[in-house]
Formats: structure tokens, sequence, C-alpha cells
């Protein structure tokens, strides 16, 4: 009878808000839909107590630094969530570089060797098993941490607002195509578009921190229950690794897993708040549209209906089309749908604490990032080396007020 009531309260909500935007036009917003920033690293603004409590939940997991007997391992990057995701505040990025490796072929094909692309840095106990980068490959990509603030709203657009900026073929001409990763989600089972990861390889924070828990801590869990075996070999693995899988249990206290906290964590975190602007950023954001970067760094979203009010048709502000674009920077790794040239255009709000910047830290000043910007892109920077020194220090500008 409740969940009943829940139901219609929550078709109601949609249908209340869905009068709203024909009312109001998709782009004509009050400012109490407009989400902002607070502090980097703090939950989103006009949160309910019961999603704060979930929040400090989910950071204290984030943070908690695992042991074997929690079962960190036996490979591994990290050992905590927080190691690789703690700039400038907890939640995101780093300037840790993981490796991914397999054998490329022509043509694009690219193959995972025993069924996974990650080479771990540490194991436990260290030296007795190690996830060797096999003699055969012949492609070796580095890739950084991401910042996850703002992510909920993220997860929020709907699977059209991204499949709407499709233009695989590129038919309008512009040089700029861009594909959505189309994918089966662990969490939901269901066919949906990728948004997260340099490769655009998951769609939603469960699957990710899921993934990211078993191949970046070594700790399996309901959505990845087995354990990653280097060279194949499963029986050596399971001979140092004592705790049984899912090593990811359920707090009998809280009712959740740890994949539950992160994913609370993640969705509640707030987007990075903007610089104070001034006239000279105010020119630089001019001048970032007519070179065309926002084709592919699309300045704002809306968000679709969330279970969170704070989160639910929202505008937002994230600078990115989460589309899988090549501009020439392709790191040869094939993930899912991802192929070896195309990396996802980062959103670029936060971008003043990422430095190095590209997905493999290859650049070490936004400046030489946008040199670096070619095929798709070529276009776009073309325009930006015939702008005057004086109009690129306000583009400059206006990206370290992002
Ligand atoms: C050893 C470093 C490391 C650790 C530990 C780590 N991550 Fe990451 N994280 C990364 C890297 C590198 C990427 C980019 C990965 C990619 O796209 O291949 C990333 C990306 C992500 C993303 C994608 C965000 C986006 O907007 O694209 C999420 C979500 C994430 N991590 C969550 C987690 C969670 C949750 C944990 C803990 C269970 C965790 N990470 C632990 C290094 C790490
Ligand atoms: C065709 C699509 C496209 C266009 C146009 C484009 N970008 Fe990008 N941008 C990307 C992609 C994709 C990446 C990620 C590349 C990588 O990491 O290898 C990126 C990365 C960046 C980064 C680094 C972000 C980070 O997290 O390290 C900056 C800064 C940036 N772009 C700024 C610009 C500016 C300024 C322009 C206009 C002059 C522009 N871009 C035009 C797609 C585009």
């Amino acid at each position: 009878m409740l969940e009943k009531f829940r139901i219609s309260i929550l078709f109601l909500t949609i249908f209340v808000a869905g009068l709203q935007i024909t009312r109001s036009g998709a782009f004509a917003v009050g400012p109490d839909e407009i989400v902002t920033g607070n502090e980097f690293g703090e939950p989103l603004k006009d949160i309910t107590a019961t999603e704060f409590e979930l929040f400090r939940l989910g950071m204290d997991d984030f943070t908690e630094v695992e042991t074997a007997d929690e079962g960190l391992g036996p490979l591994f990057n990290g050992r905590s969530c927080a190691q690789c995701h703690s700039i400038p505040a907890v939640g995101g990025s780093s300037t840790v570089m993981e490796v991914r490796a397999g054998v490329g072929q022509e043509y694009g094909a690219f193959e995972e060797l025993f069924g996974n692309s990650l080479y771990h840095m540490f194991s436990i106990p260290p030296h007795r098993v190690q996830n060797l980068i096999p003699q055969q490959a012949n492609v070796v990509a580095h890739r950084k941490s991401v910042q996850l603030f703002g992510a909920g709203l993220i997860e929020a657009i709907p699977d059209e607002a991204l499949l709407a900026l499709e233009d695989a073929q590129d038919r309008d001409g512009d040089g700029v195509s861009g594909r959505a990763h189309r994918l089966v989600d662990k969490a939901s089972g269901q066919l949906r578009i990728g948004r997260f990861g340099w490769k655009a390889q998951q769609a939603t924070l469960l699957a990710f921190g899921a993934e990211a828990y078993r191949d970046e801590m070594g700790i399996t869990n309901a959505l990845f229950p087995d354990e990653v075996c280097p060279g194949g070999d499963c029986d050596a693995i399971r001979l140092v690794d004592a705790v049984r899988d899912p090593e990811d249990r359920l707090d009998r206290n809280t009712g959740l897993r740890g994949i539950d906290n992160f994913e609370n964590f993640m969705r509640l975190l707030g987007p990075p708040p903007r610089a104070a602007i001034n006239a000279e950023i105010v020119r630089g954001e001019q001048l970032f549209q007519y070179v065309g970067c926002h084709s592919c760094h699309v300045p704002s979203f809306k968000s679709g209906p969330s279970p969170v009010k704070a989160l639910s048709f929202k505008q937002f502000f994230p600078y990115g089309d989460f589309l899988l674009h090549d501009i020439g920077t392709g790191d040869g790794i094939r993930q899912g749908e991802g192929g070896p040239e195309e990396i996802r255009t980062p959103p670029l709000w936060g971008v003043r604490f990422r430095a190095p910047f590209l997905h493999n830290g290859s650049a070490p000043t936004i400046k030489r990032a946008i040199e670096m910007h070619r095929a798709e892109a070529e276009s776009s920077r073309e325009r930006y080396e015939r702008l005057s020194q004086m109009d690129k220090d306000a583009l400059f500008a206006f990206l370290n007020s992002l």
C-alpha cells in the first residue's frame, strides 16, 4: 500500500515537473533548478538529512584503507578509492597512472589478453603473484584517474540527451562526429548509454564503483564476483587469497554493501564550484564558442527524473558531451564498444585542478592539451591558433574558472 502510494507520488512529481518544463520551455529554467557547487568535496546543496547521512557513510568507505583480511588484493592498484581520487579534495583526481595493455592489430582491432586489459602495480603477498604484461602485448597505455565531482548529475543525464548529440557518420559535415557507447549496464541489466571512464565504458555509478572495487582493489563483490587471474592462472590466485568471494559484505548496522556506499558518496557529491567571474572570463567563454570547443565540450545539460530531489530535472554546466571522439590522442586500447582511436570528451568543470592533462597526463598545461587536439578537433584547434595572444589569455582565464 505504502509502496503504491510512493509510486503515485513519484509519477505525480514527474508529471508536475513535466508540465513546468513545457510551460517554461526546455532552456528557460528558474534559478532554483540550476545546480552550482559549494566547495570541492562537499555534498550537493539541498539534500535531505537522510541523504546527508548516506553521503557521510559513503565517504567513510570511500576513504577507508583496506587490508588483506578484508579482501584487498591479491592484485591491486590502490588500498582505498580516495588514494586515486583526492585532488583537490576527496572525490577528486590524482597523478596516479594506471597501465593497460594488449594486442593491437590493423584496422583498429584490439585483443585483450586473458580477459582484462588492466595490469596491476601491487600484490599481496608481494612477489608471489604478479600481473606481468605478456610478451605478445604490443600496446601499452597509461590512464589517469578522473574527478568525481557532480557525478550524480552526469549519471542523471537521460540516454536520449546523449543520443541526440551523437553524429557518428558526421551527417552535418562539420568534421566532428562523436559516438555514444552502447552497453549493457551491469547494475540494471539494461541497454544503456555509457558516460563514465575514458572510454565511456560504464553508464552507472554502481557498476563503475563495483568494477573499480574488484579491478583497482581486488575486492570481489555482487556485480564482479570473480578475482582477476593474471595470465589466466586462477589457481595461483586461490593459493594466496583466503577470503571467500564475494569479499564485499553487507554491513549489518547500515544494511549497505561497500558498493552501495561508494554509489551514495559519488551520487551525492556536489559539482565543482566556479571561480569568481570577471569580464575577461566572460569574453573567454564567447571565444570558446567562437572557435568551436563547445561542439564537444557541450556547456550545459538537464538531468532527468531522479529519486534524489537535488538531482531531479536540474540544469548544470559540465562542458563535455560524454561521447567517444577521435581527436588523435587514442590509446590503442579497445574497451567494450570504445575503439582504440577514441576517447570520451572529459567534462571541463574542475579542470583547473587537474594537471597533468589528457587521459594519459601527456600534456603538462592546458595550452599544450589544446595544441594536441587533432583529427575531429582539427578545425577548432586551427581557429584557436589564429586567436591573438590576448584572446588566448581570455580563453585560458575562462578554462581556469571552471
Ligand atoms: C589506483 C588508482 C584508483 C583507485 C584505487 C580507484 N580509482 Fe577510480 N579511477 C581511476 C582511474 C585511472 C580512472 C579512469 C579509468 C578509466 O577510464 O579507465 C578512474 C575512474 C573512476 C570513475 C569514472 C568517473 C568518470 O566520471 O568518468 C569512477 C566512478 C571511479 N573511478 C570510482 C572509483 C571508486 C568507487 C573506487 C574505489 C572502489 C576507485 N575509483 C578506486 C583510478 C583509481
Ligand atoms: C572533436 C571534439 C573536441 C573538440 C572540438 C575540442 N575538444 Fe577538448 N577534448 C576532447 C577529447 C576527446 C578530449 C580528451 C582527449 C584525451 O584525453 O586524450 C579533450 C580534452 C581536453 C582538455 C583536457 C581535459 C583533461 O581532463 O585533461 C582540455 C583542456 C580541452 N579538451 C579543451 C578544449 C578546448 C579549449 C577546445 C577548443 C579549442 C577543445 N577542447 C575542443 C574533445 C574535443
